[in-house]
């Protein structure tokens, strides 16, 4: 943690955990890596992981448990209807959160499915800060459209921005103004925005925007996936709340929302999630979705043990040496990366470090998706899997015609309390290499394009034999190593 000193000044992230109970990992060789790329369509989302060294795709259900969260698994209540387990859960999501009333769901979009069916009307436009993937998709699944009002610079790569995750006020305003507060069902706010690279808003810009809602009379809707560590980050970065516990952080931050929604997979667990709320009457609007589409309200679809998991999680979450160890892996991982030359979003965000595609392969066209032919190249070259966030993430338009992402990203997550250090530095290497060698990367192009969130099992070609030229000049460089 960062205030453990060390004696010659290096910033060497501490670990404060032990390691328990492991897992062996496979490094299998680059000529294997190269025929599982091309048998999972040069798309690291279906790669197995058998193929696969350091799997960095997500922080989504990969999290390491505790041993309290594994413990209470055991304690946990079967029953379909009336479980103690859920009671536990809500008691956490009272005393965590702050909030009530709490609708349990299988994970974060079926929070957004369960929101967006209730909410929004076809014609509806939902400002936010930035969207996510799933977001996005059930907004327009309803005939809905978003406006995203990020401050100005938050989609620059090298930035000093401590708060690239804030909404821009004024643009915010500007926007109600002109579509009318009633065409607008509601603002969503994400902590720790996850596809501008894992970065977080600040308490004072919530507060800004909830004094918007309030002056027009709109909900407001916390996306709190990602809340640990947008408050961690709030604690390290905004002046006004340095001495503030977690805890209280926390609280603020849901307190400025009606209406908060969380994937449990990333928040508190390795499944399930939930929408919670102090507003009676939001609470009943949903209510009867929930056994229509998730299983009874006392467990959502998720097991009575993975609720367990989640009630003990929640309070870890208020535990700063638990929720610190990520980001300060991913500002290690991200200042040496930086120190070396290698385009990295900063300042260091929360999930992962960030790699700019667009600048390291900034000889593939946008159409030729760099930031998933990095991915792949990647993969090829380290045995790491990563996670393309770029165009092939975006969608098409009504005509068909693609919109290209803002930012072309590969992200390597760093879920809590995975990795070593010496991981790290291996992935530090491995790209180092790579940024060497990058201009033997090259594009791709789809050859199986799936309807709609087409980057988990689109399949992809690459654009020339690049792949094979990469792997011959890593056995040129390394000989027989793995
Ligand atoms: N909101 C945010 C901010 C997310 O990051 C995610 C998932 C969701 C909602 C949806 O939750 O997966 O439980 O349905 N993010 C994962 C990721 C998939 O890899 O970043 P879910």
């Amino acid at each position: 943690m960062s205030d453990v000193k060390f004696y010659k000044g290096e910033d060497i992230p501490l670990e404060l955990h032990k390691v328990r109970v492991v897992q062996k990992l496979h490094l299998v060789p680059i000529e294997r890596r190269l025929d599982a790329i091309k048998e999972g369509g040069f798309n690291t989302f279906r790669l197995s992981t058998r193929d696969v060294y350091l799997d960095m795709l997500t922080d989504s259900g990969t999290n390491a448990m505790s041993d309290n969260q594994v413990a209470a698994m055991f304690q946990a209540d079967d029953a379909y209807a009336g479980s103690q387990s859920f009671a536990r859960l809500q008691k956490a999501v009272e005393e965590v959160l702050g909030k009530r009333f709490l609708l349990p769901v299988h994970q974060g979009r079926a929070a957004e499915n369960i929101i967006c069916k209730t909410f929004i009307k076809p014609g509806n436009l939902i400002p936010m800060n930035y969207h996510f993937t799933t977001a996005l998709a059930h907004i327009t699944e309803n005939g809905g459209k978003i406006a995203e009002l990020l401050c100005d610079g938050a989609l620059e790569i090298k930035s000093s921005n401590p708060f690239k995750g804030n909404i821009d006020i004024e643009k915010l305003e500007a926007c109600i103004q002109q579509n009318g507060a009633a065409n607008i069902p509601f603002i969503r706010m994400e902590a720790s925005t996850n596809l501008i690279g894992g970065q977080p808003f600040s308490i004072s810009n919530m507060m800004d925007v909830r004094r918007i809602a309030d002056k027009y009379g709109i909900m407001l809707v916390l996306d709190a996936s990602l809340l640990g560590e947008n408050a961690y980050l709030v604690k390290q970065r905004e002046e006004q709340w340095k001495e503030n516990s977690m805890a209280e952080i926390i609280k603020m931050m849901t307190g400025l929302a009606d209406l908060v929604y969380f994937s449990a997979r990333k928040l508190s667990s390795s499944r399930g999630g939930g929408i919670c709320t102090n507003k009676k009457e939001l609470y009943g609007k949903m209510e009867a979705l929930i056994p229509l589409y998730e299983g009874f309200l006392t467990y959502g679809g998720i097991s009575v043990r993975e609720i367990e998991a989640m009630a003990i999680g929640l309070y870890e979450t208020l535990d700063e040496s638990m929720i610190s160890q990520s980001p300060s892996f991913i500002k290690y991982l991200v200042e040496t990366l930086d120190s070396l030359g290698i385009p990295v979003v900063t300042p260091p965000g929360v999930l992962g470090c960030h790699v700019d595609a667009m600048q390291f392969c900034d000889h593939i066209p946008q159409s030729e998706y760099p930031a998933g032919a990095l991915a792949a190249a990647f993969y090829l070259i380290s045995g790491v899997r990563g996670m393309e966030r770029g165009t092939i993430s975006s969608v098409r338009d009504e005509h068909g015609v693609e919109i290209l992402a803002d930012a072309e990203l590969l992200r390597l997550a760093v879920p809590r309390r995975v990795f070593t250090l010496s991981q790290i530095k291996y992935v530090i290497d491995r790209l180092q290499w790579l940024y060497d060698n990058r201009k033997m990367i090259g594009g791709l192009t789809f050859v199986y394009e799936p309807p709609v969130l087409r980057f988990f099992m689109g399949g992809l070609a690459p654009t020339s034999d690049w792949p094979e030229q990469l792997m011959l000049k890593f056995r040129k460089d390394f000989g027989d190593s793995l």
